[in-house]
């Protein structure tokens, strides 16, 4: 791997706490760093090379997936990091970064290639990339990055602004933007289960699909995000970004062998294909809500709305379900239903392929109940790829559905920064959010922000511990379909009586077996 100088900005701040740090450490242990690095940590506390090397110390203690093996490995990791007190607006700063950045490239006969991860604010990319340009800083001979996280922008307009001020500054070739959804290892291998399988390839369109579930329930609440998190909502939060980027790789069709451009391009086509949604339309196909009061894991907890720093007239969505559609040669008539919410009965990040029942009609009334095929992907907590298909006993006559494991063990998994760094440092694209992307991504959810900032559609209260509004529900009735593995008992009463009230009606109304979730048996 070529040498690095890895120039990171917020270097005392959460993000490189929990998550840069570790992910660094243990790409170290595998070896995947490059044999010349150096970190320069920028941050506006105090703090020598010794403290600031504790601190990262300290860090991998907390949060490292793997502890070292004694002090010394942690010493010789830590060789590669300087720290320098740094004021994002002052300009002279980053002369300084510039003197620093050639001395240790000159000390350890680096080449200038630089890498600059900014772990900061969005409203300082602009400033940053500006100054990294004036300064010198981005104009060495060797190549230069920036690897920023989200968001990017707040809508489309804002969102083209940012990006015009970064692409002043570097080319899109040289912007690594992180979504760290498509750092999960189980993402990154949708890509090859569909590659390598000319059986999933041959099923994976319109004629055998009947429809896509993508669903990312989390079970905590809005934390101590209040001020963030209240202006920015479900919506913003992992709809147009994670849930998006979910969807154009499950339905992107990749040659064998595909190169980050070829990906980039697919999943451009797919986001150019989704059938824009009209304002006025929002109210048939996206369902918002808000977290009540409720319970999980047996545990009260508090509304959303009486949440520390939250308004007690908030009208913040904290629930986003939504059904799209793809106009191509592949998915034409396929929906596509996504669902993202806080507070919810269970952690769970997983997408449900349910193939279509051509047969079920010709057989006769008292074999009816066989159960469509689904291709699961379990993303999160646990991980695995499971084909649900039907067998018959013959002693009953009766079909059961039986569960196909398409996975070894894969034991423990490199965190998703881990996977992402490493890409940035090798300078592949392929699992970040491109520019093309991002903006049909906004200029698809713009409606939603319009028409939510607006109150043109009703906010759903759901109760804190059940699967979300029962119209989330019921945007997968209209169409005959219903969301896979939502279990009737999590519908619990909520604090909008009439919606969960119905939510357990129609939840007990159904074949029990339809819920019956087991597939990790
Ligand atoms: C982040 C959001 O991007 O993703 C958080 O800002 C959310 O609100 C998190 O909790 C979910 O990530 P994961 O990997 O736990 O599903």
């Amino acid at each position: 791997m070529e040498p690095v100088t890895y120039v990171l900005f917020g270097a005392t701040g959460d993000l490189a706490k929990r998550k840069i740090y570790p992910a660094l450490f243990n790409l170290f242990i595998d070896r995947k760093l490059p044999q010349a690095f150096s970190l320069i940590g920028l941050g506006r506390r105090e703090h020598t090379d010794a403290s600031f090397r504790a601190h990262v110390a300290q860090s991998l203690q907390q949060f490292s997936r793997r502890q070292a093996e004694d002090a010394a490995q942690v010493e010789q990791f830590l060789q590669a990091f300087q720290y320098c007190v740094f004021n994002i607006g002052h300009q002279e700063d980053y002369r300084k970064l510039l003197g620093m950045v050639e001395h240790r490239e000159q000390q350890l006969q680096m080449s200038p290639n630089r890498l600059f991860y900014l772990s900061v604010g969005p409203e300082f990319f602009g400033t940053i990339a500006a100054n990294i340009q004036e300064s010198g800083l981005g104009s060495a001979a060797g190549w230069k990055r920036l690897v920023i996280e989200k968001p990017f922008g707040h809508d489309l307009q804002s969102a083209r602004e940012l990006n015009e001020k970064l692409s002043k500054a570097f080319a899109e070739d040289e912007i690594f933007r992180i979504d760290h959804y498509l750092g999960k290892p189980m993402v990154q291998r949708l890509e090859a289960l569909q590659q390598t399988n000319p059986v999933i390839q041959a099923l994976w369109n319109n004629r055998y699909i009947a429809n896509v579930q993508i669903t990312a329930n989390e079970t905590v609440g809005v934390e101590e995000r209040a001020g963030y998190y209240d202006h920015v909502g479900a919506v913003r939060d992992m709809f147009q970004n994670h849930m998006l980027q979910l969807l154009m790789m499950v339905a992107i069709q990749l040659p064998h062998k595909s190169h980050s451009e070829q990906v980039r391009e697919k999943k451009k086509r797919v986001m150019e294909a989704l059938e824009p949604l009209q304002r006025q339309d929002v109210g048939t196909y996206v369902v918002r809500g808000q977290y009540g009061a409720g319970s999980i894991q047996g545990k009260q907890v508090d509304p959303y709305r009486s949440e520390p720093g939250i308004s007690s007239d908030s009208m913040n969505d904290t629930f986003i379900a939504a059904k799209l559609e793809i106009d191509d040669y592949f998915w034409r008539g396929v929906p596509f239903y996504i669902r993202t919410g806080k507070r919810m009965h269970e952690k769970s990040t997983r997408i449900v392929v349910e193939f279509k029942e051509p047969l079920k009609h010709s057989l006769p009334p008292e074999e009816q109940h066989v159960l469509p095929n689904l291709l699961i992907v379990e993303m999160s907590p646990g991980e695995s790829i499971t084909l649900r298909m039907n067998t018959k006993d013959n002693d009953t006559g009766q079909f059961s559905p039986i569960h196909i494991d398409l996975h070894p063990n894969y034991g423990e998994q490199p965190e998703a920064y881990e996977n992402l760094i490493h890409d940035a440092l090798r300078g592949d694209s392929t699992f970040f959010a491109h520019w093309d992307e991002v903006e049909l991504s906004w200029a698809w959810v713009q409606p939603i922000l319009d028409a939510f900032r607006e109150n043109e559609v009703p906010l759903h209260h759901y109760a804190a511990g059940s699967y979300g509004p029962v119209q989330s529900s019921q945007l997968l009735e209209r169409d005959g379909f219903h969301w896979w593995f939502d279990k009737p008992e999590a519908s619990s009463p909520a604090n909008g009586q009439e919606t969960d009230a119905r939510s357990v009606q129609q939840s007990e109304a159904k074949e029990g077996e339809h819920y019956a979730y087991n597939i990790n048996r």
